[in-house]
This record gives C-alpha cells, structure tokens and sequence, in this order.
C-alpha cells in the first residue's frame, strides 16, 4: 500500500483543488514557527484577483507595523503557500465556497485537519467575482442556450435543465482559469476538439468562451450520433458561430487534419475517456480537460486486499473505490506523459453525480523524474492487482 499522505500534502491538495475548481475564496497563515522576529511577517494572507493578465494570488504578509503585498502567477502563489505551511507557520484556516479546513501543527509536529462547513458561499467580493457574476448572468442569456432550450429569454433555467445551465457556467469558468495555467498563444488559430459532443451544449459553451475572450479557435465536436450532429450544426449556422462545426464520428476512430490545441470529453463513457485522452496525447494537445463517467474497466479486476477488505463487501464503496483508482491511475499517466494533472470536482453534488473533472495542462519543463512516477505506477497497480488499463495500454505504459 503506498503511504497515506500527510496533512502537508492534503493542505496543499486541498489549496490546489480549490484553486482549480475557483471554489477558493481565501487563506490565512499564522503562528509563526520558532521565535517570531520583528524581521519576520506575523501573518500570511492570500485570496484570488481578477487582473488584466488574468487571475492572480495576492499574498499579503504582515508584520508587525507593516504589509506587503504582491501579486503572483497561480502556480507560483500556490507554491510559496504550500512551502509557507511546510516550513514557515503553524495554522492555515482555508476558506472555500464548498467547506473550511483548519490545519494546525503542535509542537510534536503533529498535524491535525479540521473541516467545517463554508463561512462564504460565494467567492470572493473582489475584483474576480465581481467580475464573474455579470459574466455567469451573460452566459446564462446567451441566445445559444436559449436555442438549445436551457434557458427561457429571462437567462432561467427551463425545466430539467438547472443542472445543465449549471455545468455550462462552471466548464466556462474552469476553462478560462485551465488555460491561463496553460498559458496558451493567443496570437494563433486555436483547434479545439470535443469528444462525444451530444447535443453540443458543452461544444457551444467552449466556442462562447473562445469567442468571448475574443481568441481565435475552431472548435470541432465529435459525436458518433448523426441526428445530433446535423441539429448541432444547424444550431450553429442559425446562431453564426463560423468556427464551431460539429462531425459524425467515433472517439479514438475520427482523426483530426491536424494537431489539436485543446482536448475535451465530457461524460465519454467508460473507456471512451482514455480513447480521448490518448488521442490529445498523440496530438500534444497543451490542454486536456475531461469529466469521466461509467467507470467500468477497472471493478472486476480490483484486487482488494488488508486493510481495505470491508470496501469489497459493499458494492456502491467498491464502485467507488473502482473509480478512484481509475481517475488516479489516468493522471498518474497524464503525469508520466509531460501534464501537470489537475483532479477537482466540476459541479457541485446537488447539480450532478458526475462531478468530477480531471484535467492536464501541458508542462513545459520540470516535474517528476519519469522513473519515479513509473515505479509509483507499478506500486498501485501491484497494491490492487490491476493488470490492464486502456489508456495505460495505448500509451504501452507497463502497469507491474
Ligand atoms: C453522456 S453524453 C455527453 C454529452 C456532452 N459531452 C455533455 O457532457 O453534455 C455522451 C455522448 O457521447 C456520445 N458517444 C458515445 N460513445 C461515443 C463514441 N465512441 N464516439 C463518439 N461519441 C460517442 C453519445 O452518443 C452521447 O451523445
């Protein structure tokens, strides 16, 4: 069994996730290990900003008579956080819209985590947020969710449809953060492709937020359903969305005419996501986002052995646990693969059981020896006695 991981690391995962999913609305760092000089800030405080380059981390140290404070990428602000817990102070008290978490290390250095429910339901009040709502409220309006029958003139949701208007919103949201981490070139033509598109609702919101942020992108989606896609286009035609056309094709089958900037497949079931996945992989896609579903390929295999045997006595846990290993196991190969994989929860429970997102932007240089993700690999998959993987397969990455 690998070792469980320590509060450090949930800290920083639970700080990176909220970042990801933007349920981050602040954070605050204090008692200061050892003996708190002057010279040294009392406090560290950190919450998200809507700047012209995009979205930013302020972090704001404290000191005794004084604050600093500066403004950081968000790869580099959620670094200096998590090397300020480790090192530098004893409590942190995460606020997100989803839940609060305390951390709190004792002298024996001991960490101890405590979750409580969300003081702030909402983001932050600044500079993001104020932002966003009139932007949700846009998107809410947008005569393609009115023609796709999400939404009635007034931006609500139609019957039925809450959950939808919901996942449109937050795939917006979440897209535009991916791809400021990506740090995309937007002075070309991007392609963009969007696997299993069904009735294109997800299609049409990605062709939104291209049009939207005014960057140039031809956006294809792919659906093996020929009906849905002569309605999509349709759609698209009366709408005037030029670049957003929609093909009759298979995942893993349709090729693209040439490399694809951004890979998505939204509820592809089961090893349709793999099948995707590889195919942005192949591509050197520098964005990957998914939202697995169906997880199947993974349930009979799983070998479930101490300390976690009463998981196999209870079918939904085992199902649950199939899934887990699933989606770790695909962003421990995204990792392998060059992709810093994000793995955060894309819509809230309430609006959608398939809630979770799993996501790879395309690093540059850095990350993990390969080795040592490949014996990590092998680790996990030894632990459950899984001999196969369809994206581990297509990628011929060795699973023992
Ligand atoms: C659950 S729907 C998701 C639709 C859309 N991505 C969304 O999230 O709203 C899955 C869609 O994928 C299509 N699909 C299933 N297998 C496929 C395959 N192998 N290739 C292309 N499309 C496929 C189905 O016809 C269906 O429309």
């Amino acid at each position: 069994m690998p070792a469980a991981p320590d509060s450090e690391t949930i800290f920083s995962s639970k700080l990176r996730n909220a970042w990801e999913a933007a349920t981050f609305v602040k954070l605050t760092l204090s008692a200061p290990e050892g003996d708190a000089e002057a010279a040294s800030p009392r406090k560290l405080k950190a919450r998200p900003v809507e700047l012209k380059d995009g979205r930013r981390l302020c972090l704001v140290e404290a000191f005794q008579t004084r604050e600093i404070t500066r403004n950081h990428p968000p790869q580099e602000g959620l670094k200096l956080l998590s090397e300020a817990f480790a090192k530098g102070f004893s409590r942190a008290h995460l606020f997100t819209t989803t839940g609060d978490f305390q951390f709190r290390r004792e002298s024996s250095g001991q960490v101890s985590v405590r979750a409580s429910r969300p003081a702030f339901t909402q983001g932050p009040d600044l500079g993001h947020d104020k932002q966003r709502q009139p932007a949700q409220d846009a998107l809410a309006r947008a005569p393609f969710l009115q023609r796709l029958g999400v939404t009635n003139s007034e931006g609500a949701p139609r019957p039925g449809m809450a959950g939808k208007l919901r996942q449109v919103q937050r795939f917006v949201e979440i897209l535009g953060h991916l791809l400021e981490d990506w740090g995309w070139d937007a002075s070309r033509v991007l392609q963009v492709v969007d696997m299993g598109a069904g009735k294109g609702y997800l299609t049409f919101a990605l062709a939104y937020a291209f049009q939207q942020r005014g960057w140039e992108a031809v956006v294809t989606g792919v659906e093996v359903r020929p009906e849905l896609v002569e309605n999509a286009n349709t759609a698209a035609w009366e709408l005037g969305f030029s670049g957003l056309h929609f093909v009759a094709g298979s995942i893993g089958q349709w090729q693209p005419a040439g490399p694809v900037d951004v890979l998505v497949a939204l509820h592809a079931c089961n090893t349709a996501t793999d099948d995707a996945l590889f195919q942005g992989i192949q591509s050197g896609a520098g964005l990957l986002v998914t939202s697995p579903c169906c997880h199947q390929e993974l349930r009979h295999q799983m070998h479930i052995a101490h300390p976690l045997i009463p998981v196999s006595k209870h079918g939904i846990l085992q199902e649950r646990q199939a899934e887990i290993l699933t989606d770790a196991l695909r962003a421990h190969l995204l990792e392998i693969r060059g992709y810093d994989a994000r793995v955060f929860e894309f819509v809230e429970p309430e609006h959608s059981g398939k809630n979770l997102m799993l996501a790879g932007v395309r690093r540059g240089v850095g990350g993990r020896p390969v080795e040592v993700l490949r014996s990590e690999l092998a680790a996990m998959c030894g632990a459950f006695g899984l001999r196969s993987q369809r994206l581990a397969g297509l990628l011929e990455e060795v699973l023992s």
